[in-house]
């Protein structure tokens, strides 16, 4: 049975940077108080990219997923599969994966959204390795892709502060050497009610609430307990001992769930790559991103063993090993 490889990887984020200051002189202008000492004490975000009005989650997997297929020097036709994880899709149908295969001039491969919030990258990595494995594909384009600023409630200083918009994507292909080496994915559905955006459209409209909700302390608590469990899990299954990790990229959404994590799996900090303090939280973009950011700053070189983690809404966790 075939492995899957990561053979190349690719970021965007749009133009307009919103530093904390510049994001709390908006905010006061509505009547909401914040700070950039605020912001950065309790999250260590520093600024987020937001796109301008009107932008597509599509438009941004594109540009990622351009790059992604460029640094795998590999053609859009090529690509047999794309799964693109998003919670904020272009519309309610076509899949925004159908309209990055659109995008990218590819054709005659299965394209497919997966929905898992800010885990949805590692499920959806998951899913690709899976049909790799399977003999279903050979070459898969995975990407997360978000313009989570079109789902915030600018008027809540405790969900609107924590968020950027972004797209990253890797490109993955069948091979005889490991590749994604273990995969663990977990849902509590119970949960829901900690992270949800629970509106709909219906009779042609929006019914119920359409902004992002959360009760961050509680969120804190399953990400920690979660994803810690879920490292170990996937290690002891994988037959690789934590102390064999390279690099952990966990999901960027605050860097004391991040520091929290890294040390309670005994990892040195070094070793945890962090990117929320420059994106904020990207949704199903964070891991992506945050992985392509260490490939092409030299950190993550071949051969490493990388763990990738996701949480988030449903609730949902994961975690992915690769061995690059
Ligand atoms: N600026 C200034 N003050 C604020 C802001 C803000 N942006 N937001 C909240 N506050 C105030 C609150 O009103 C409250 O004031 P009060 O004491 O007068 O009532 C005070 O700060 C403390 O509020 P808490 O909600 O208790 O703040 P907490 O210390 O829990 O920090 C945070 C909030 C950062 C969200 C924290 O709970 C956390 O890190 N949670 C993890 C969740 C997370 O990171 N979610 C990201 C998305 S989910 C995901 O990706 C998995």
């Amino acid at each position: 049975m075939p492995y899957a490889k990561i053979i190349g990887s690719g970021g965007y984020l749009p133009p307009r940077v919103v530093s904390n200051d510049a994001l709390a002189a908006d905010l006061a202008t509505r009547q909401v108080e914040t700070s950039d000492e605020w912001i950065v004490t309790r999250t260590g975000i520093r600024q987020r990219h937001i796109a301008e009005p009107g932008t597509r989650t599509s438009e941004l997997a594109i540009h990622a997923a351009r790059a992604a297929l460029d640094d795998a020097g590999v053609a859009p036709d090529d690509i047999d599969l794309i799964i693109v994880a998003t919670s904020t899709p272009d519309y309610v149908f076509p899949s925004t994966a159908c309209l990055v295969q659109a995008g990218l001039g590819a054709s005659g491969g299965a394209a497919f959204d997966v929905q898992a919030v800010c885990s949805g990258f590692v499920y959806a990595l998951t899913t690709a390795d899976a049909y790799i494995q399977a003999g279903r594909a050979t070459t898969a384009l995975v990407i997360g892709a978000e313009v989570f600023s079109s789902i915030l409630d600018w008027s809540d200083r405790s969900t609107c502060v924590l968020f950027g918009d972004g797209a990253g994507a890797v490109v993955l292909q069948a091979s005889n050497t490991p590749g994604i080496i273990g995969a663990r994915l977990n849902a509590d559905g119970s949960q829901m009610k900690v992270l949800h955006a629970a509106g709909n459209v219906a009779h042609g409209q929006v019914v119920g609430d359409p902004f992002l909700r959360m009760d961050g302390q509680a969120v804190f608590k399953l990400a920690v307990t979660h994803l810690s469990n879920s490292a170990q899990q996937v290690c002891q299954e994988s037959g690789v001992a934590l102390s064999d990790i390279d690099w952990m990229v966990p999901h960027q959404a605050n860097v004391r769930i991040i520091n929290f994590l890294g040390r309670k799996l005994g990892l040195d900090p070094s070793r945890v790559v962090v990117t929320v303090d420059q994106h904020a939280n990207t949704s199903a973009a964070s891991v992506p991103l945050a992985f392509d950011t260490a490939r092409r700053d030299g950190r993550i070189q071949p051969g490493d063993l990388v763990l990738m983690q996701g949480v988030g809404g449903g609730f949902t966790w994961g975690s992915v090993l690769v061995r690059m």
